[in-house]
């Protein structure tokens, strides 16, 4: 399963899909979803780096600990790294093994979390069908540039196509959901029995042959019975609502559509969503409830972002106060199949104050 079909060039070049969301949020449209009317924030939002990884490493997905540090899981290896948000150092938390990269990730308790690894050729842009599990990781058992976090193979997922993105369902039973992005699919996991179920498809999950994309479902975050997610073959974002047991209580819908090549998102105290957009180099918001997707980070800004994959809101107090967003880039998706690189794969941040 490749994340494009051979007709991607040419579909980068003349999609439209690719000019519907390069508007730049302007204050009238920031003001339909500000009802609280604060001062207007400088646009596009200025990135910071924090931590730049060596060319050709894929950061595919972040956590932030309760202690502010963030993880953040490669797809061009099988690692974990923490990174420190305020001094940029970082170190290997842990490798899984037997596997290729790694995708999503859910913290379930206190330091416990659960990671998807796989076999994804990032040279190639490929998954591996078949190759996809869930391990779990101890972080509390992890001492910077001394002891890596322990981990241990919770369950293999032989039926899985291309696992994605994570989210925890409930953390008093151990369950997990899971998206399958080639099966347009959600698996429930239950960490403790290891009883695995696909318990959600539904058409807006799925990949559909208007786009090239061959990368239906992708981002996942459950909150109060509704999971959020995002599709970037139909570059959209949307929500179903859900039983307790992960089985849908009703049919998905749209939040917004013509959010091209979306990958993940992260939803912000006031219930906005920033989500990013890969390839086209971008970071845009979603107001709460929904909505067309307005730009806060484009393609031409310097330094701007390269190859975002992922969103995580900072924790303490600090950093919630000005709204720090971290982003996970791989320096270019494209990149990966010439492997000529400009930039390394980062993590950045961007303050979403007045959006959040
Ligand atoms: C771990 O070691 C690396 C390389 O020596 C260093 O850059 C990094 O700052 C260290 N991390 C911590 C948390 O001490
Ligand atoms: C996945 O890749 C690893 C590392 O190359 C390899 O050892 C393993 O056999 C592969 N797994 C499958 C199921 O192909
Ligand atoms: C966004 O804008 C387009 C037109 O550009 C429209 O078709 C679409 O329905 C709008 N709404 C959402 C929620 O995306
Ligand atoms: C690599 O990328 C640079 C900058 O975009 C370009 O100038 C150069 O020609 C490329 N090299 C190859 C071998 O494609």
């Amino acid at each position: 399963m490749r994340l494009f079909k051979s007709s991607l060039l040419t579909f980068i070049l003349s999609s439209p899909l690719l000019l519907i969301n390069t508007s730049i949020a302007s204050p009238t449209d920031y003001h339909k979803h500000d009802k609280q009317q604060q001062s207007l924030p400088f646009l596009p939002l200025p990135v910071k780096i924090i931590h730049e990884f060596p060319r050709g490493t894929w950061v595919e997905n972040l956590a932030v600990r309760s202690n502010g540090l963030i993880l953040a899981n490669l797809l061009s290896a099988p690692e974990i790294y923490q990174v420190n948000p305020t001094t940029g150092a970082a170190s290997l938390a842990t490798k899984i093994p037997a596997a290729t990269g790694l995708l999503g990730i859910a913290e379930t308790e206190k330091d416990v979390y659960y990671v998807v690894a796989g076999n994804y050729s990032v040279a190639t842009l490929t998954a591996k069908a078949g190759t996809f599990s869930v391990w779990r990781v101890d972080v509390d058992t992890f001492k910077p540039n001394e002891t890596l976090a322990k981990v241990e193979k919770v369950v293999d997922l032989p039926q899985a196509q291309f696992l994605n993105g994570a989210t925890v369902l409930s953390r008093r039973e151990g369950t997990l959901l899971i998206a399958d992005s080639a099966l347009g699919g959600v698996f429930r996991v239950n960490t403790r029995s290891k009883e695995v179920k696909l318990v959600i498809k539904d058409p807006l999950f799925g990949i559909t042959p208007a786009s090239p994309v061959e990368l239906g479902l992708n981002g996942l975050s459950y909150r109060g019975g509704e999971l959020f997610f995002t599709n970037t073959n139909q570059g959209l974002l949307g929500k179903i609502l859900i039983q307790p047991d992960g089985t849908p209580k009703a049919k998905a819908e749209v939040l917004s559509r013509g959010v091209a090549l979306v990958d993940d998102f992260a939803v912000g105290g006031k219930g906005g969503y920033f989500v990013t957009q890969d390839v086209p180099n971008q970071l845009s918001f979603v107001p709460p409830g929904g909505g067309n997707a307005s730009v806060l980070v484009g393609a031409n800004d310097r330094p701007g972002l390269k190859g975002p994959t992922s969103a995580a809101i900072g924790k303490g107090k600090r950093k919630v106060g000005r709204g720090s967003l971290y982003i996970g880039t791989n320096g270019g998706a494209l990149n990966y199949l010439s492997g000529n690189f400009t930039v390394g794969g980062t993590i950045s941040r961007v303050d979403i104050e007045k959006f959040y």
